[in-house]
This record gives structure tokens, C-alpha cells and sequence, in this order.
């Protein structure tokens, strides 16, 4: 930090002065000037409630972390496995497209779980996890000096929508949600649409694992056909399900349709930062060419270990059992205590309505007292969609899962 006394450099700006330091070095006397849509962005909520239960484990208190979604279970083997070998003496960069092994692996993976056929050379790229995309797709749809630059999105949710439509320079036009949260788009008035570019669906759904059915899907995408609207479709948890695997949007439609899918959660691989994009063949032309502005491109030793993990089913269905396990054992508690699970079919997250006299804010900090995190549903809206609720991300095994239901029974 230099001196603020330090002379004006520019008159056309006084946020921006430079001075020259003891070392007779130029620097900057003030902050630098930052876009003002960053500034205007809420902090990210996982801050903050990373930094209560961080105050909570200094105090040595018990800790039962259902609140940031990122499971524990180990990675299987056989996927850490592939990385080391993949590793090439000369880790050249890696391309946009990746090689063709974790493409296959993933239409693989389309075939089996829906019946979908889709070209490993022109409708799939790996990504880096897939909030990186929910982030940047924006910046290839929208015109930010136009007045249609709407990006409409699912209220609550998942806050990258948000994020991503503001820092391109898109109107965030949050979808809100009630009942059975689940999104129905035609729904949305015609003005709204005809000034729409893009538009989020998200099933199953973070935070309240709301599912939409192929009926819902199809409605979806005919609204979006009609408006020319690009439909994007976050289907991260895809894999994660109880009792009903889920349907893809890519089973109704691929015309102006792109499709986002994880490893994160199916495969216990968020470090990994691993996932796939795939879609309209024309649409999936011009995304690449947006990623290969920045060099958007998984590592070559990362492809390897998720071609691996797109190729086997059976590791998926073991970590559905667990979180089952843990699911069951929280929805017989919360009935038994009186509290509603709203939605929650699919995702690993439990959806609560909190008890009366309480928001979701109140009663997350009143769990907090007996060293239970949970997300407050406000940390997931713009709007007052979530107010009431709180998410459980089914994190803790299953008997800490136990043991924090009897912590949480003496707030009864
Ligand atoms: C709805 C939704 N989309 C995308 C992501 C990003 O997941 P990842 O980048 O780990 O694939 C998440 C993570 O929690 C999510 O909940």
C-alpha cells in the first residue's frame, strides 16, 4: 500500500494515482479500478458459512457439516489409478477438444443411461467441472448493449447462473420457484421470453432435488424453440438419484440444446475438476471456439481418469446406496421431529422447510448452536423463493448422520 498523499498521475481519474515508492519504483497509490459488476456480486455463501463452522472447530466443538455439497466418500481406484501413467514426460497444453477417449467414454455413458446417440467429434468437450461452464457460456450468447440479452434462470439455485449472466453483461431474470420447486418454463410471460437468449433448466435440482419429467422437458424445449431461445441444461447430478433415474434433456431434443454433466458427485471426483458439455452440433462449434479464447482445456492426465469413470456404471450405483443410506436415515428423523421434506427426489441434498417462527437464516444459526451447518435457503436465491428452507448436502457418513440427528433432536 503506498502513501495516499501521493500525487495525482491522471487528472481524468482519481482512483488511479501513481507515485513513485523509496526505490524510486511507479506504483499505485489507490486500488486498482475493478468492474463494478464484480463489486455488485453477493459474497459467495459458502464464505460464510465456511467461516462459522471454521470458528465453531477452533472452539473444539462438534462439528456435523451437511452445508458445502462435497462429498467424502474416496474417489474410487481404478479412476485415481489412470492418473500417474497419463502423466507424459512433456505435458504438452491440452486441447480444446480433448482426446477422443473420454468423448467415447461419455457417448458411452449417453447410450447406456438413455438410449441417446451423440457424435464424440462434434456434439462433446470436456470441461473443467462443470461450473466453469455454467459460469462462461454467457459470454457466447450474449450482447450485452442488446435489449433481448435475458438469461433466465431457476430461483433458487444454483448462484453461478446468476453470476455468470451478470459478469457477461447479461439481465439475470431469475424463474421463481414455490410448491414443488419445479420449473416450469412455459409458464414465464411472453414478454419475458422475447427478450430471452439463454435459458437454465436444472434437473435434478440444487438446492431442492426437484426433478423434471420428460413431459416437463419437452414442454421446456419447445418454449425455447419458439422463442429461439439457447437451452441450457444442468444436469450435474444426472447419476445421483434414490428411487427414479432422472430423464436428460437430450432424450427429448439435441436442436439448440446443450447439456452439461458432471463427474463431481457421480464419480467422487470435485478435485478433479472434470465434466462434458454436449449438444447441438452447430452450437457446440461456435463453444468451442469461445474456449479456445482462454484455453479452456481439462489436463490430458484428467481426461484419462474421467474416461475411466464415464465407462463404469457400477461405482455410480454404489455411492446411490450411500447416500440413500444417509438420506433415509435423515428423512425418518426429520419426520419423526415434525419437519417437511419438500422435493429432494434426486441430487444428494434434502430440501427442509423450516418450523414456524423461524427463516431459513434463523434456523440454520439456531442448528449451529448443537455444531449442525446447514445452508440457509436464502444462500441460494435473489428472490425470497427460499426463505423457509434449509439444504442438507448428505456429506457426513452415516453415523455421524445418526449423530447429529440426536444433537439436532435436543433443539426440539
Ligand atoms: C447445479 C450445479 N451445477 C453445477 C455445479 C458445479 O459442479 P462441478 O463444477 O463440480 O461439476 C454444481 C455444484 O455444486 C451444482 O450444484
Amino acid at each position: 500500500m503506498l502513501p495516499p498523499e501521493a500525487p495525482l498521475h491522471s487528472t481524468r481519474d482519481a482512483a488511479y494515482r501513481t507515485n513513485t515508492d523509496g526505490a524510486g519504483r511507479v506504483g499505485y497509490a489507490r486500488a486498482v479500478r475493478l468492474n463494478p459488476r464484480l463489486a455488485a456480486l453477493p459474497t459467495y455463501p459458502t464464505v460464510v458459512l465456511d467461516q462459522k463452522r471454521d470458528a465453531l472447530l477452533a472452539a473444539g466443538k462438534p462439528v456435523y457439516d451437511f452445508g458445502t455439497g462435497d462429498p467424502t466418500e474416496p474417489t474410487p481406484a481404478f479412476i485415481r489409478e489412470k492418473v500417474g501413467p497419463a502423466i507424459a514426460e512433456n505435458c504438452r497444453y491440452p486441447t480444446v477438444l480433448g482426446g477422443r477417449e473420454v468423448r467415447e467414454a461419455f457417448t458411452g455413458w449417453a447410450q447406456r443411461r438413455y438410449g441417446v446417440t451423440l457424435d464424440p467429434a462434434t456434439q462433446v468437450v470436456p470441461t473443467s467441472g462443470s461450473k466453469e461452464v455454467v459460469f462462461h457460456l454467457p459470454l457466447m450468447v450474449i450482447d450485452p448493449e442488446a435489449e433481448d440479452r435475458g438469461v433466465v434462470f431457476p430461483d433458487p439455485g444454483y448462484s453461478v447462473y446468476y453470476r455468470g449472466t451478470m459478469l457477461a453483461g447479461g439481465e439475470p431474470i431469475p424463474q421463481r420457484l414455490s410448491g414443488d420447486f419445479k420449473q416450469r418454463v412455459w409458464e414465464l410471460p411472453k414478454e419475458v421470453l422475447r427478450r430471452t437468449r439463454m435459458l437454465w433448466i436444472n434437473s435434478p435440482h440444487n438446492p431442492t432435488g426437484a426433478v423434471l419429467s420428460r413431459e416437463d422437458l419437452r414442454r421446456t424445449w419447445e418454449v425455447c424453440r419458439e422463442y429461439d431461445i439457447l437451452l441450457c441444461s444442468d444436469e450435474c447430478y444426472a447419476d445421483t438419484w434414490f428411487d427414479e433415474a432422472p430423464p436428460s434433456i437430450l432424450e427429448v431434443a439435441q436442436e439448440g440444446v446443450l447439456a452439461i454433466f458432471s463427474l463431481s458427485k457421480r464419480s467422487g471426483m470435485t478435485g478433479y475438476r472434470t465434466g462434458i458439455l454436449a449438444g447441438d452440433t452447430s452450437v457446440m462449434r461456435q463453444v468451442r471456439v469461445l474456449r479456445t479464447n482462454p484455453g479452456l482445456a481439462p489436463q490430458d492426465f484428467v481426461n484419462a481418469a474421467a474416461a475411466a469413470a464415464w465407462g463404469d456404471d457400477a461405482h455410480a450405483e454404489e455411492r446411490r446406496r450411500i447416500f440413500k443410506a444417509k438420506r433415509d436415515v435423515l428423512v425418518d428423523f426429520l419426520a419423526h421431529a415434525g419437519l417437511e421434506v419438500v422435493a429432494s427426489e434426486a441430487s444428494f441434498y434434502l430440501w427442509v422447510r423450516v418450523p414456524r417462527g423461524y427463516t431459513g437464516w434463523s434456523y440454520a444459526e439456531k442448528l449451529l448452536e448443537v455444531g449442525i451447518v446447514a445452508n440457509p435457503g436464502h444462500a441460494f436465491a435473489v428472490t425470497d423463493a427460499a426463505d423457509d428452507f434449509v439444504r442438507l448436502a448428505l456429506v457426513p457418513d452415516v453415523d455421524t448422520c445418526r449423530a447429529a440427528c440426536a444433537a439436532w433432536r435436543t433443539l426440539l
